[in-house]
């Protein structure tokens, strides 16, 4: 597994070094649209507060069509939408165009939104070799070594041949529609942000322990670009 890791001090340097790779990445994007796939919990929260800080006056927000890896099947104004959170955080505070914006239903019934949303991908996303294809997709890794909502306990979405699925998270049982495993990896870039001391043992596996790691769903997204902290990376040995 070809993977290329970025380790800085803090999150804090994490966020404003990617923020401005990212930004570089959309200006350097020949097409009209960049179709960008974020990721919910909490370490992007940081990036989103930066580009709305730094970035917010950019005219290339024209040209972001945002969408999500993941979503908690709750109402947007829930307080675990991550559409409802990236809304707070950045979009009401850039001037990009509503019809930039595809959100998951969370309110629909997640079979249903789970449909749709793979038809809205497959109808305005490029496609190759009939699977559609992000320019970039931010992922986050849970402490159990989820990506997405592709958990431990449901490893078979990885390889599902549909572009979304509905996911049940193992501890709350709340359902999830997320983008499968086939997906994400038909990605041009992919890019894991994970911070904190809480995912260095994942890390390690990943990294060195591949009998552990084949346990783990962020283990079988391939050719990745892993923007790291020092706390997430403090156990990985590196081979010079
Ligand atoms: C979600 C995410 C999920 C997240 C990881 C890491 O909707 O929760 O998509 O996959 O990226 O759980 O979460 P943290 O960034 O909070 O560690």
């Amino acid at each position: 597994m070809k993977n290329n890791v970025h380790i800085f001090k803090t999150p804090e340097e994490l966020a404003n070094k990617f923020a401005g790779q990212l930004m570089n990445w959309m200006e350097a994007h020949s097409g009209d649209e960049f179709h960008l796939a974020i990721s919910g919990g909490k370490t992007p929260d940081l990036l989103f507060s930066v580009l709305a800080e730094k970035y917010n006056d950019s005219v290339l927000w024209e040209k972001v069509h945002f969408w999500w890896v993941d979503e908690r099947m709750v109402p947007a104004t829930h307080p675990e939408s991550n559409f409802g959170i990236a809304n707070d955080l950045l979009f009401s505070k850039i001037s990009i165009p509503e019809k930039n914006i595809h959100r998951v239903k969370g309110e629909n019934d997640p079979v249903k939104e789970a449909l749709s949303y793979s038809s809205q991908i497959q109808e305005k996303l490029p496609v190759q070799i009939e699977w559609p294809v992000f320019d970039l997709i931010l992922l986050g890794m849970g402490d159990d070594g989820h990506t997405a909502s592709l958990f431990p306990n449901q490893m078979e979405l990885l390889a599902s041949e549909q572009i979304c699925e509905v996911a049940t998270h193992p501890a709350s049982g709340q359902k999830r529609v997320t983008l499968t495993g086939k997906a994400i990896n038909n990605a041009k870039n992919i890019c894991f942000l994970v911070t904190g001391a809480g995912k260095a043992e994942r890390l390690n596996e990943i990294w060195n322990l591949p009998d552990l790691a084949q346990k783990l769903p962020a283990f079988y997204i391939r050719n990745a670009n892993w923007y790291v902290d020092e706390q997430a990376a403090k156990l990985i040995r590196y081979r010079y």
